[in-house]
């Protein structure tokens, strides 16, 4: 018998990213059902709502232990894509400590337990950055690579992609630094490139929120990525996943009791 089709759950879905992650997955021909979450409160939940359709709900169920696991259930998700994450600048304004390790570990350790008491373990699909490592100094890299550990060790099937820069004029939110980095160091990239280096230009070129959504959506739905790390050149290429090549371990067909 065939498996269902896909169902997308994607948490910090009024992001940049997240947002794009909810408009690829639901015209990707396969996929059922896509759930766009939105912190209660959150400012950019009513533009979200412009999104929702027959295959798009908007969920605003409370970052807490027990709704969330319920909206979960409820949804019974095959794949849970993790794409929240805070800035300096916005921890400053809702005065969050420890930022990156209240809402970006924090944060993705609540939404894994609520998807490790699911009946059938979805694939969980989680944005990180280009540079997390063990050996990442600074508190925003360190957050993320502790995130990548607790999706490792979770027991649930994942697939983590490092994106490098992420903007573009489409980023309705004025980031000057970032702007500032990618306007110096695109062009220096794209012209290491022309001289051969192009894995280094394609692992540390920006992307845009299609790009990175159109490379998260591929590699969620790949045998080939199951459990393991896409580095940004590889989420960045299209045509390597074929959507003919979807594999079982990326529907819901063991049940995991
Ligand atoms: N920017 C980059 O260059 C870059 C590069 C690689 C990886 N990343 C990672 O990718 C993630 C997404 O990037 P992005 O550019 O899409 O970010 P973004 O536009 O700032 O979106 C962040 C998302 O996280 C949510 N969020 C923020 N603070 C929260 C909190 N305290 N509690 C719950 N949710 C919160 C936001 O919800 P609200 O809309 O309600 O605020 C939004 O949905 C980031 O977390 C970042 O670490 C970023």
């Amino acid at each position: 018998m065939e498996p269902p089709d896909p169902v997308a759950f994607v948490f910090g879905a009024t992001g940049y990213v997240g947002r794009a992650v909810v408009e690829v997955a639901a015209r990707t021909a396969d996929v059922a059902r896509v759930t766009a979450h939105a912190r209660p409160g959150s400012p950019r939940a009513d533009h979200l709502e412009a999104l929702a359709s027959d295959r798009v709900i908007v969920d605003r169920t409370p970052l807490e232990a027990g709704p969330l696991s319920a909206a979960l259930k409820a949804s019974n998700p095959s794949h849970v894509f993790v794409c929240h994450g805070t800035t300096a600048h916005r921890a400053r304004l809702e005065d969050i400590q420890a930022p990156y390790l209240t809402v970006d570990l924090g944060l993705t350790r609540l939404v894994l337990e609520a998807a490790e008491a699911l009946e059938t373990p979805p694939r969980i699909v989680y944005l990180s950055a280009v540079g997390a490592s063990p050996r990442a100094r600074g508190a925003y890299l360190s957050a993320r690579w502790q995130a990548e550990e607790a999706v490792r060790s979770s027991g649930l099937p994942f697939t983590i992609c490092r994106a490098p820069l992420l903007g573009g004029p489409d980023r309705g939110e004025s980031r000057p630094l970032e702007t500032a980095a990618r306007i110096v160091a695109d062009p220096l990239l794209a012209a290491l490139g022309a001289v051969g280096l192009t894995r280094l230009r394609d692992r540390l070129s920006s992307m845009d929120a299609t790009e990175a959504a159109e490379g998260l959506v591929r590699s969620a739905f790949h045998y080939m990525t199951i459990n393991r790390v896409v580095e940004s050149d590889e989420l960045r290429r299209v045509g390597v996943y074929e959507r003919e090549r979807w594999a079982p371990e990326s529907r819901r067909d063991t049940p995991r009791h």
